[in-house]
């Protein structure tokens, strides 16, 4: 495995790369769900390419960047034994030089949710994955469904700016008992970290009302408030039924896949969980189609 820091480097070696090549963008502090976005990568690819770099420009001032957790040697070991080829792990100053001054917005599928809680987030997504996108010219890239909405504003990029590419959408890893994994989830007590289980009971139950039949919208939202309610160290932000292909939030039942997603703060970390409804599409192959591909 090559571990590189500068562009210059990268782009020598991305040159001598023959056949597919697959992306895992990644801020680091790597757990299982990142492992699978890389078995998936190698499972299409001749060779995969990951990245490390907190990316600074999707943190509000008020936001965790100095202290978002990092680990270099864990993570290059993982990503050694997971079978990646090259690391690509920039300093801040040569993705942002002193004078860089575009970025992108992806309008509609930026706003509400992660984009209404977190201005300017997805600008920041944006404009790093369009330059990652542009370094590394990878065949397919691959994300977590964790961060559905990401993926859809990546998508809506790809389409708008003609990237050649696919985006692929891995299922979200979850604890044994449902938490779904997440950098961020090392900043829980013990405590906190028994209520967080919750968010992913709520949407267990959800998704079998709809599964059994359920299909308005504000029963199905209701009943995720109410199991919520129940942990008072969990503070929910919100919780949305949208259609899954434009995150619009529906009102009335519709017949097209939804994306049932919930986010909360558990003291420190805000949490984020979601799936795709029916519960039959919550496969890599079901995501892909609904939340990435074209
Ligand atoms: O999902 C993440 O870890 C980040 O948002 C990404 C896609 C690597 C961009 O910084």
């Amino acid at each position: 495995m090559e571990v590189v820091e500068t562009i210059a480097q990268l782009r020598t070696l991305r040159q001598s790369l023959k056949g597919r090549v697959g992306l895992v963008p990644t801020m680091g502090y790597l757990h299982a769900g990142h492992v699978s976005l890389v078995a998936a990568a190698r499972a299409d690819n001749q060779h995969v390419v990951a990245t490390i770099f907190v990316n600074p420009t999707q943190f509000a001032a008020n936001e965790d960047l100095a202290s978002y957790p990092r680990d270099m040697p864990r993570d290059l070991n993982m990503l050694q034994k997971a079978g990646v080829n090259i690391v690509f792990a920039p300093k801040a100053e040569s993705i942002y030089p002193s004078d860089f001054q575009t970025y992108i917005t992806v309008e509609q599928v930026s706003q509400g949710r992660e984009g209404g809680a977190r201005p300017g987030h997805f600008r920041g997504v944006a404009t790093v994955v369009a330059k990652l996108f542009n370094l590394v010219q990878p065949h397919s890239a691959y994300f977590g469904q964790k961060d559905a909405q990401q993926v859809v504003v990546i998508r809506q990029m790809v389409r708008d700016l003609n990237f050649l590419l696919s985006i692929v959408v891995c299922p979200i890893v979850r604890e044994t008992d449902g938490l779904a994994m997440s950098s961020r989830n090392v900043y829980l007590t013990p405590d906190e970290r028994q209520s967080a289980k919750i968010l992913h009971r709520a949407l267990q139950i959800v998704g079998k009302l709809y599964d059994e039949g359920e299909r308005r919208p504000q029963v199905l939202r209701q009943t995720a408030w109410d199991i919520l309610d129940h942990e008072k160290r969990v503070q929910p932000s919100y919780v949305s039924l949208a259609d899954a292909r434009n995150l619009q939030e529906i009102e009335q039942p519709i017949d097209q896949p939804l994306l049932f997603s919930i986010a909360a703060q558990v003291g420190k970390p805000r949490l984020l969980d979601n799936c795709l409804l029916p519960l039959a599409l919550n496969t890599q192959e079901g995501a892909t189609r609904v939340l990435g591909a074209d």
